[in-house]
């Protein structure tokens, strides 16, 4: 049975008995930042299992994409070297949302393996969780599986409910006790039942997991008892469809095959000559370009934090997998037909993305194989000298200049059984990241030393605080009492109305007043993440702490800053309609000035698309819609379907900006209402790194002020023209024509002039030997006049040898021509070198005809007199 049809049975079979088919849920979780990757069916369902939200079904049955890269459920150094490991794998599942129970879980599962799929009974074992009394009676009674192959199992795994039959998602979440179904694939293989000491071998495989959802873990660890008992279940289809094709391991499956035949083909294209059918290598590639492409197809790019990282370790893990096997140019990113072929009917979405993924994935590759030679060259020569573990130096050298993952370097020592000091490449990571912190800008406000009050931010509602009291003073890196007049500090103040640079937004500028100081605030800055420095200047009197001021912040800066920001949340959100939904927020900057929005796409926007983003951006603004900003708890953001980047560390109350159409977690300043914003303009879109592309954008009077400046260009050159500024296009268009027929005319006439040139040039041969000989200056002459001239004096010479030579700057260009009757005597190649030696070049040609170009302008009077002495040498 092919792991199609086994896919379509499964769901088929669920569906007769109640179930709602659901499609696959992303493998980005959207609305989880505490899920690194979808690892299981039931992930799309938490909220369902916890109570919080409701479906209009209370059983459902999925083909779940799943990745275990990653967090809890990582699995990826296991890939290619195990029958059964994979960072992607389809899950089969069926859920009960307080619907059915033990009984009929255990039931159904028991019917479909058996007489749907045929599997006999007797190779069936399973295990319960060892308090489990009920579902071991379900086992053994109502079924009738036989005691010897019912197993218990406690806590084994160094804990309460730490057992490989107690499931749960991840460090919180719904949980609970399971049993799972394990496969005996006979004695022909090593390896012991569950629970014994040799289980880890290949021969009984777990197929099926039933996870009975009784509780809610907390991050205290405290386990909440769930409203309904539910059913959550997970098959591996790739293992399952091993056993169902009587094969031992997931890559001789039917998609896998298909996948590793892709994969040879593309790395013997690549360089891999006949690479080796059966090598581990190949299976790693073929697994990594299922997860690649899935996590890519749901908006993730290459990159160096968070998911895009987690994508880069296994692309260039591939990648490097394929070097091994001898390929040198990329190959990867030609398996995609293959994956789309076997998978693209289950899974539209990637048929779909079927080019960006293809484009995404070369790039990586391009960008990767410029520096794996060397890197492997550096990691071989490091191995050479017999070491047990590489040090962390080099390590940390192939991450940061040949682009090797650390648990790339790792994997290529683990296949000699060299191991990676890992502390010592955290500790160069440390050392780098603190590096870089200290000579960036945010040295002064990054390295002060702070233990005072916190901050209170007053800036969401005022742009003034009277009383603001100076809590701490930093001269040039260090804590003063007093600032003088003159001095550039730090101040902290006890509240401020300053908004100091996060998010993307940039700090307020402003000033400090009171009766005798007065202060010029340039930007604020955290020096902490709830302690404010303000940078500035003190222009008048002193500050010291204790002292009170009145805060004002540049309100006309600060508008400016808000129009922009809150445009870019409308933009975001049109990008996204636009572009679709792979797009996500890579970067942000936001000032004054501009808006710059960095987001994961690989193709430069079309003109169409950005008007069409300017137009839906507009359209919010015309509306005037309030913006209003809303603190809850993270759960209910996420709830209420506001936009969050993951990677990002919220807190657990987190302020929800609600603005027109878009929703989006953001500590930052905004307009009141949307019109605030008067008008939106982009004025440039480009390419910052791979697959992802960077907008800029303006607003209110900057985007009038951009506009006029782009109406007075087209209007002085409309003055310039003597036309309105509409009739600007074809003005020009016509004056290019007319350029272009006067260049043929040019070129026509200089003909001309030049053969009348030739005429009186006939005057002055001179006879050598019966030899008429010429060598002259054709002023002003191109190539094309050199040679139409010399046959126009060939003819009227007769028998002849000519010497024509134009000079354009200190460039010499020569022609020389030997009429047929002559060339017994004299040959236009060695006539037109021994001209050209003279004034630094060289040419050539036939014996009637030579061309040749030289650089020393100044040779060339000499070079032609001689040319008759020379000829008559021959003659
Ligand atoms: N959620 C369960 C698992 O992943 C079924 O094993």
């Amino acid at each position: 049975m092919k792991a199609s049809e086994i896919r379509h049975t499964f769901l088929k079979f669920f569906e007769s008995k109640g179930h709602t088919i659901v499609a696959s849920s992303p493998v980005v979780p959207g609305d989880d930042p505490t899920l690194l990757f979808t690892n299981a069916g039931m992930n799309q369902f938490k909220d369902v299992f916890l109570g919080f939200d409701k479906r209009a079904y209370s059983r459902a049955t999925t083909s779940q994409k799943c990745i275990r890269a990653g967090g809890k459920h990582n699995d990826l150094d296991n890939v290619g070297y195990t029958a059964r490991h994979h960072t992607f794998f389809e899950m089969l599942g069926n859920f009960s949302f307080g619907d059915y129970f033990k009984h009929d879980a255990i039931q159904y599962a028991w019917e479909l393996l058996t007489q749907h799929f045929k599997l006999p009974a007797e190779k069936l074992w399973v295990t319960v969780y060892s308090e489990d009394d009920e579902a071991y009676e379900i086992w053994n009674k109502v079924v009738g599986v036989p005691a010897e192959r019912i197993v218990r199992i406690g806590d084994n795994k160094g804990g309460r409910y730490m057992s490989d039959n107690f499931w749960m998602m991840g460090d919180t979440g719904p949980c609970g006790p399971c049993t799972e179904i394990f496969y005996d694939h006979g004695p022909d293989v090593a390896g012991g039942p569950p629970g014994s000491p040799n289980e880890d071998g290949d021969r009984y495989i777990e197929i099926w997991n039933n996870v009975f959802m009784q509780f809610n873990r907390t991050e205290d660890g405290v386990m909440h008892k769930l409203p309904k008992p539910s059913v959550d279940t997970g098959m591996g289809l790739e293992r399952l469809a091993a056993v169902l094709q009587h094969v031992h391991s997931n890559y001789e499956i039917d998609t896998f095959v298909a996948l590793l035949a892709s994969a040879k083909q593309a790395v013997d294209a690549a360089g891999g000559g006949d690479c080796d059918a059966d090598s581990a290598s190949l299976k790693v590639i073929a697994d990594h370009i299922r997860a690649c492409s899935f996590t890519i197809v749901d908006g993730v790019i290459p990159g160096n934090e968070g998911r895009g990282y987690v994508l880069r370790r296994i692309a260039r893990r591939a990648i490097r997998h394929g070097y091994k096997l001898g390929a040198r140019v990329p190959f990867f990113h030609k398996i995609l037909p293959a994956l789309v072929g076997q998978m693209g009917d289950a899974y539209p979405e990637l048929r779909q993305a079927e080019a960006r993924v293809t484009e995404v994935l070369r790039q990586e590759e391009e960008r990767f194989f410029q520096t794996i030679e060397r890197g492997m060259d550096i990691l071989d020569t490091a191995l050479a000298t017999g070491t047990r573990q590489i040090d962390g130096e080099t390590a940390f050298k192939l991450h940061d200049t040949f682009g090797f993952p650390v648990d790339l370097t790792a994997d290529v020592c683990r296949e000699r059984g060299v191991t990676v000091d890992q502390a010592g490449f955290d500790a160069a990571m440390a050392r780098q990241r603190d590096q870089a912190r200290a000579a960036g800008k945010f040295k002064m406000a990054a390295g002060l030393e702070y233990s005072g009050v916190a901050t209170a931010f007053h800036g969401y509602e005022h742009l003034n605080c009277d009383t603001s009291k100076v809590v701490a003073v930093y001269v040039d890196g260090t804590s003063v009492a007093e600032a003088q007049a003159g001095d550039d500090a730090v101040i902290v103040l006890d509240h401020t109305p300053f908004y100091a640079e996060s998010g993307g937004q940039a700090g307020d500028s402003g000033e400090f007043r009171n009766a005798s100081t007065r202060v010029v605030v340039e930007d604020t800055m955290k020096i902490q993440a709830d302690v404010f420095g303000h940078h500035g200047r003190v222009v008048e009197g002193s500050v010291k702490v204790g002292d009170s001021f009145a805060a004002k912040v540049n309100a006309e800066v600060r508008a400016k800053t808000v129009r922009n920001h809150s445009a870019t949340h409308l933009m975001h959100k049109a990008l996204r309609e636009v572009l679709g939904a792979h797009v996500q927020q890579k970067g942000s900057l936001v000032n004054a000035e501009r808006t710059r929005f960095d987001f994961a796409h690989t193709a430069p926007m079309t003109e169409a698309q950005v008007r069409q983003v300017e137009a839906l951006v507009n359209a919010e603004i015309l509306a005037n819609a309030g913006a209003q900003a809303e603190v809850m708890a993270l759960d209910d953001a996420q709830k209420s379907g506001a936009m969050m980047l993951f990677g990002e560390k919220y807190g657990e109350t987190v302020r929800v900006l609600s603005i027109g159409s878009s929703k989006e977690l953001c500590g930052g300043t905004h307009v009141k209402a949307t019109g605030d914003i008067g008008l939106f303009k982009i004025v440039a879109e480009s390419g910052v790194a791979a697959g992802i592309r960077r907008v800029e954008a303006v607003t209110g009077d900057n985007a009038l002020a951009y506009l006029q400046s782009l109406e007075n260009t087209v209007n002085s050159v409309a003055g310039a023209l003597k036309a309105a500024p509409a009739e600007v296009a074809g003005r020009i268009g016509s004056l290019q024509d007319q350029v272009r027929a006067l260049e043929k005319e040019v070129a026509a006439l200089k003909g001309k002039l030049a053969s009348s040139q030739g005429d009186e040039l006939v005057n002055q041969a001179v006879d050598v030997k019966g030899i008429k000989v010429l060598a002259a200056v054709l002023e002003g002459a191109d190539a094309a006049t050199l040679r139409t001239t010399m046959d126009q004096l060939k003819n009227k010479l007769k028998t002849a040898a000519i010497v024509l030579a134009a000079v354009d700057g200190g460039k010499v260009q020569i022609a020389a021509g030997v009429t047929t009757d002559s060339i017994g005597k004299v040959k236009a190649g060695e006539l037109v070198n021994f001209v050209a030696q003279q004034v630094g070049g060289k040419g050539g040609g036939k014996p009637d005809m030579a061309m040749a170009g030289g650089t020393d302008a100044a040779g060339l009077p000499a070079a032609l007199a001689a040319v008759a002495a020379w000829v008559g040498e021959r003659a």
